[in-house]
């Protein structure tokens, strides 16, 4: 099977979102689901993004020379862990191994200190579950109703030292 790893791009860099830079991504993230689905506005989740990137939470990932392409947000204090809040990919970009660079970037700032790290994720989305588990998360919870009546988000959890692509 091939892994995440060979999709990677020849460069990609990853950089520290200042507030101006992960406002500017919120037009594009609106745009694609579950966002979309979910009706969030632009300019609410761009006012949220300035604010995560003045805490220092926000990564972008971008081709080398190029405009970023996608985008992490992921605090830390979370159950014993840290909390991949959102992780986004351009339509355009995705599978080039760009989300999976973003969250191996995640999670080395994460094992560093913490034993977890946690993302939730709509029940739904069949694409971003099967790429989370081929990264290792587990399913270790169900949240009816946390985003929207009648929508369930899992939440997902990784542990330090758990093998990519291990036992699916
Ligand atoms: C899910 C997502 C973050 C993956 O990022 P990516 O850069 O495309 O992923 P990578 O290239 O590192 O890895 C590819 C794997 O991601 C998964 N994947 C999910 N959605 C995908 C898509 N639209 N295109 C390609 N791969 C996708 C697949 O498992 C794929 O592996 P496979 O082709 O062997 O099945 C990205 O597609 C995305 O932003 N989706 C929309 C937003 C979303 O669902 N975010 C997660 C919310 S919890």
């Amino acid at each position: 099977m091939k892994g995440l790893g060979q999709r990677r791009p020849a460069v990609v860099a990853i950089r520290r979102a200042g507030s101006a830079v992960a406002r500017a991504q919120a037009s594009w993230i609106a745009g694609i689901d579950p966002w979309r689905g979910l009706g969030y506005r632009a300019a609410a989740l761009g006012r949220w993004l300035a604010g995560m990137a003045g805490q220092g939470s926000v990564w972008t990932a971008a081709p080398s020379g190029a405009a970023p392409s996608a985008i992490v947000v992921a605090t830390d204090g979370f159950l014993l862990g840290g909390f991949i809040a959102l992780l986004a990919v351009k339509p355009d970009a995705s599978g080039h191994g760009l989300g999976g660079a973003l969250v191996a970037h995640v999670e080395a700032r994460t094992f560093a200190k913490r034993r977890w790290l946690f993302v939730s994720c709509d029940a739904n989305n069949a694409g971003a579950l099967r790429f989370y588990r081929r990264l290792g998360f587990r399913r270790v919870g169900r949240m009816p109703d946390l985003v929207a009546a009648g929508r369930t988000e899992l939440l997902l959890r990784k542990g330090a030292g758990s093998t990519m692509g291990a036992a699916r």
